[in-house]
């Protein structure tokens, strides 16, 4: 057990039923999501099809969280914009994505909006490093993106702790959340490491009880 504030919990609507988006979006805020997780996939860069800007927009009106948005698409530049007018509070990206991470991080910011860059499980930590000055938040896949309901890679457990020594460092206002496999049993492992924000989708869309399911996860600490 350790004794750190509560993490932010930010539900995946991957695993909702898209058939009720805007009553799912809202039956999770209402069961005390910090954030909402909006996972866009685009069979190119991630071997999946998820949804995009249109979708976005469309349940914007049916929740005030902040809208998370993880882009799993390459390239990334062009779909900024239309992200940004469609409800997105926080861009994240995968560094893996284009050689010109600085640049889209400049877009982002000049939209005025949190920005964030997302890690694949192969990527070290250290790629991040020239960009502290850039970032809001650090996104750790703890799965390989494309999917929701995969198992948790452990060994991205130093990964975390390596990104939150780097972050001290900087003595920047970053924030690290991890995506992928997060349940009850790995949520603790995944803080103790100094994440400060979890997506869950499985762990709370499959479950009867989103409120449960979210309390859960902030109560395994
Ligand atoms: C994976 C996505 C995740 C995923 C999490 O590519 O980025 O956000 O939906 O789902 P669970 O919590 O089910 O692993
Ligand atoms: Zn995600």
């Amino acid at each position: 057990m350790t004794h750190q504030t509560l993490p932010l919990i930010a539900p995946s609507i991957l695993s909702a039923d898209f058939a009720k988006l805007g009553e799912e979006v809202a039956a999770v805020e209402k069961a005390g999501a910090d954030w909402l997780h909006l996972d866009v996939m685009d069979g190119h860069f991630v071997p999946n099809i998820s949804f995009g800007a249109s979708i976005v927009k469309a349940i914007r009106k049916h929740s005030k969280l902040p809208f998370d948005v993880h882009l799993m698409v390459e390239p990334v530049d062009c779909w900024l914009e239309d992200f940004a007018n469609a409800g997105a509070d926080h861009i994240t990206f995968h560094i893996e994505a284009g050689a010109h991470a600085h640049r889209t991080l400049q877009k982002i910011r000049a939209l005025g909006l949190k920005a964030g860059i997302s890690l694949c499980p192969a990527t070290p930590a250290e790629m991040v490093g020239e960009l502290m000055d850039m970032l809001d938040i650090i996104l750790v896949m703890s799965v390989n993106p494309g999917f929701g309901g995969q198992k948790f890679i452990h060994s991205q457990i130093a990964k975390i702790q390596t990104l939150h020594d780097m972050i001290k460092r900087s003595g920047r206002d970053i924030i690290i959340g991890v995506d992928g496999g997060i349940d009850p049993e790995t949520a603790p492992l995944a803080t103790a490491a100094g994440a400060g924000m979890l997506v869950a989708g499985n762990a709370i869309y499959s479950k009867p009880d989103y409120a449960a399911a979210i309390q859960s996860l902030k109560s395994s600490q």
